[in-house]
Parts: C-alpha cells; structure tokens; sequence
C-alpha cells in the first residue's frame, strides 16, 4: 500500500512537471468529463491503438520483405540455392513466416490487426451516426473522419497485394477496374496505380502507398482529427434536450478528469488487452500464406478480397449491376456519409429524434452486413434482382417499422418531459448533474478500480 501511494504521488508529480512546462493541458490531451470512463466514449482511441499496433508489426515486416516480382535464390519451400520460380515478395514473406523468428506471429498479428482496425473504426463510425456526434460543432471532425476511413481502407487494398499471392493479385485486379472507373478521379489516378502496365509497376506503387503514402496521410489526417477533437471536447451524451449544450465550457474543462496520467492509463489497460488478444489469437490460428501469383500448378483459385471488400465484390455478383453502377453506388454512399452533418440540421442528437437518418444508416449497416456474408458464402455466384428484393427487402422493411414505432412511441411523452426539464432548466440551464461534470483530481489508483 505504502508503495502505491508513493508510486501515484511521484507519477503526479512527474505529470505535473511535463504539463506545466509544456503546458499540454492547453493544446493537447486535455482533461476530459468524469462520465468518459467508459470504453464507448473511447472508440476512436481504440482505432489508434491498433494503428500504432500495425505501425511497429509494419516496420518490422519491412526489415524482411522484398518488393519484387522477380524470382529470388532465397530459399522459399524450394531447395537452398535453386532459384524460385516464385516471385521475390511471395517468397519473402514464405521467409517471414517459416524462418524469422516469430515471424508467423508478426505477419499475423500485422494481418490480424488490420481486420481490427477496421472494424474499430466502423463501431467507431457508427456510434458517432447513432449518437449524433456529427452536429455542430463537430461538422469538420466528422469529414476528416470519412476521409481517415477511406485512408485506412486504402491501406488494407494496398497490403493485401504485397504477399503476391494469386487470390490477392485476382481481387487487386477487380478493385483497380473499380477504382478507373470513378468518375472524374478514375482517369487520375489509372496512372498512379498502374505505372507502366507491368506487375512489378503495380506492385511497386502498392508498396510506396502502403508504406510510405497512405501512412503519412493517415498521420496527417490523425493530427487533424484529434486537433478538432482537442477543440471541442468530448461530444456530451445524445440527448433530446435543445437546451443541453454541446460542449464544455472552460470553467468546466477545469474540474474535469486529466488526461495525464488517468485517461491515458485507462485507454493503455485497453491497448494492452488488445495486443493480448491479438497475440492470442495469432497464435492459436495463425495466418496460412497461399500460393505464389503466376503458380501454373494452382487450380480452383476463387477472386476473394478481404472480408471489408466483401459487400462490394457481392454487389457486382447482382445481375444488371455493372462496375460503374457498383462505383456509382460507392460513391453516392461515401458522399452521403461525408455531408451527413449538412443534410441532418436538426439540433435533436438522440436517435429516437432523428428516425429518417436512423432508418438510412441503419440499412446501411443491414446492407452492408447481409452482403459481405454472402460474398463470403457465395463468392461469385450470380444473384436475381428477384432474390435481392427478397432478401434485402424484408429487413429494410423491418428497420422501417421498428425505428417509426419507436419514434411514435417516444413523441408521446416528448412534451412532458421537455416542459419538466424547462422548468429545471431554468434554474440550471443545460448543466449536467454534478457527478457527470467531475470533480476534483481523482488518484490514479481511483481512476483504475473505475474500469
Ligand atoms: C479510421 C480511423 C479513425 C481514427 C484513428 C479516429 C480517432 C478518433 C479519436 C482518437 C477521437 C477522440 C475520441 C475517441 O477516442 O472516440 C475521435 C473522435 C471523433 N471521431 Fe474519429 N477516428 C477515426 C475515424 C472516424 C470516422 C470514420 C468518423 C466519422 C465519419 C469519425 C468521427 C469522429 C468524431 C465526430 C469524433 C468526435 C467524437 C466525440 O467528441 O465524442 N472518426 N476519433
């Protein structure tokens, strides 16, 4: 005990020395509202984690691969010394796995890390949409969200080709004839993507974008996002209450939990699991390289991209759907959600208020759902504008009528509710009660029995 006190005295005597000769607490991590212990308030910081994650398993990967499709003497399931007839990338990262050690773990836990990331920051996209975190002032943190998604769903298209495998250079192909044929930025970028028409070219631009462009742009992208989140504050919960503000006021910020060191050691005890159940998992069901593209004696080779491409590939097994009506369709969607705060104008955040903006997203996300387990069940197989309607339809309809029913149900007791919190209102308008505004600094050992 005695240990425990010395040891969070001297950790925040340490804190405090760093935040006031930086003065962080103005201009970064600053303090956040008591009620943010918990992990929904930290979805987004979950998606950090796991891009810090695959920045070091990445960095450590590319001390073994090899950019090449040329056929390498290093031994790769072939004799020693006999030159492969596989190309160098595949053959490096055969390397990886079956020679450098630990290696298998590090290139799973690379793989592994990606499926996360991405579907952190989908859990992370859709709690915002649910709860409104859009509305002002979080317009611009919202936009340079959509454009982090779409960046973090470059890096998984880039990767995916590095380990040259056939299945990977299938699907790589089909998401390069999608992205041509984006209007106005297809023709742009062709070149960008193709080079001189060669494997190698492609392979190349692949690698500089997944190391080297993407990443950068993701920082940047990063820096932008956490500086307007820095701004505004934490988004308060939805709430039906126009008088409930929409951030904190300094006086407010004042009392608040700091960030140094109790939020940050709340989210790194997240972090650490995280890694744990990443290794775990690795390590039970390690990731299995499959053949070299060009492998002559390969047969039944299916055109699979990973699982978040799924939905897309699905959509052009749909009879009548061409590649620019599936580019078409992509596009409209990523407009929608980009401009999604100036098209929701009401100030209401609580999603039983918004049932037109519920019902969208929510069969967005049934769409999205439904097709990427069927692209996964039948990659390939052709779909009747009959059984989409059937399958799709009924759920579509389902959403409809549960979010209006709850919608209905709820506007009944709007009114009364809202003249009672006037009233309260009036003597305190829009505060939270005292517990969720925080109070004084709590000790680290009391931050950490909160999760
Ligand atoms: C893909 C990578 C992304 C990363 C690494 C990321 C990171 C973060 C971080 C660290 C925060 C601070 C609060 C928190 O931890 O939740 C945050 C907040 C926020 N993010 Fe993201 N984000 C990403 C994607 C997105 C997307 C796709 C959207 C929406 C289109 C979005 C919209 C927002 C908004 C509106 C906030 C403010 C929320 C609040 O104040 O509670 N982010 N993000």
């Amino acid at each position: 005990m005695g240990f425990e006190r010395w040891f969070n005295r001297t950790l925040n005597q340490v804190w405090g020395f760093i935040e006031d000769r930086t003065g962080m607490p103005k201009w970064a991590l600053r303090p956040q509202p008591e009620f943010t212990f918990k992990p929904s308030y930290w979805t987004g910081a979950f998606v950090v984690n796991a891009f810090l994650y695959q920045v070091i398993s990445g960095l450590l990967l590319l001390l073994y691969y090899q950019p090449s499709v040329n056929p390498t003497y290093t031994a790769c399931g072939q004799p020693v010394g006999t030159l492969s007839t596989s190309p160098a990338a595949w053959c490096s990262t055969y390397y990886i796995v079956h020679s450098v050690p630990m290696g298998s773990l590090l290139l799973s836990t690379h793989l592994y890390g990606s499926y996360a990331m991405i579907f952190l920051a989908i859990v992370h996209f859709f709690r915002g949409y649910y709860l409104g975190v859009y509305k002002a002032p979080r317009e611009f943190s919202w936009m340079v969200g959509t454009l982090l998604m779409l960046t973090t769903l470059g890096m998984g298209f880039t990767g995916y080709l590095l380990p040259y495998t056939q299945i990977s250079l299938n699907a790589t192909n089909v998401g390069l004839v999608l992205a041509l044929r984006l209007p106005y930025a297809g023709p742009l970028i062709g070149p960008l993507l193709l080079s001189d028409g060669t494997g190698q070219g492609l392979l190349s631009r692949m690698f500089a974008a997944h190391v080297v462009l993407l990443p950068l742009a993701l920082g940047a992208l990063l820096y932008a996002h956490i500086a307007l989140f820095e701004s505004h504050g934490i988004a308060p919960p939805a709430t039906s209450d126009p008088l409930q503000r929409r951030r904190f006021t300094e006086e407010e910020d004042k009392k608040n939990v700091p960030f140094m060191p109790h939020i940050f050691f709340y989210i790194t005890k997240w972090a650490l699991l995280y890694i744990g159940l990443l290794i775990g998992i690795a390590a039970l069901w390690p990731w299995n390289l499959p053949t070299y593209a060009g492998d002559l004696t390969a047969t039944g080779i299916v055109t699979e991209p990973d699982w978040y491409f799924l939905w897309l590939f699905k959509f052009l097994d749909f009879q009548g759907v061409t590649p620019v009506i599936a580019i078409g369709v992509t596009t409209v969607i990523i407009l929608y959600v980009l401009f999604l705060p100036f098209l929701d104008r009401s100030k209401a955040t609580h999603p039983r208020d918004r049932p037109v903006f519920i019902i969208i997203g929510t069969s967005m996300l049934e769409f999205w759902f439904l097709m990427t387990v069927w692209g996964g069940l039948t990659p390939g197989v052709a779909i009747t504008p009959m059984e989409v309607a059937l399958r799709i339809g009924p759920l579509f309809a389902a959403n409809a009528v549960v979010v209006a029913l709850f919608h209905w149900r709820y506007r009944k007791s709007y009114r009364a509710r809202m003249a009672a919190r006037t009233g309260a209102a009036s003597t305190c308008p829009g505060a939270y009660p005292s517990s969720l505004v925080g109070g004084s600094r709590p000790s680290v050992a009391e931050a950490s029995a909160r999760d």
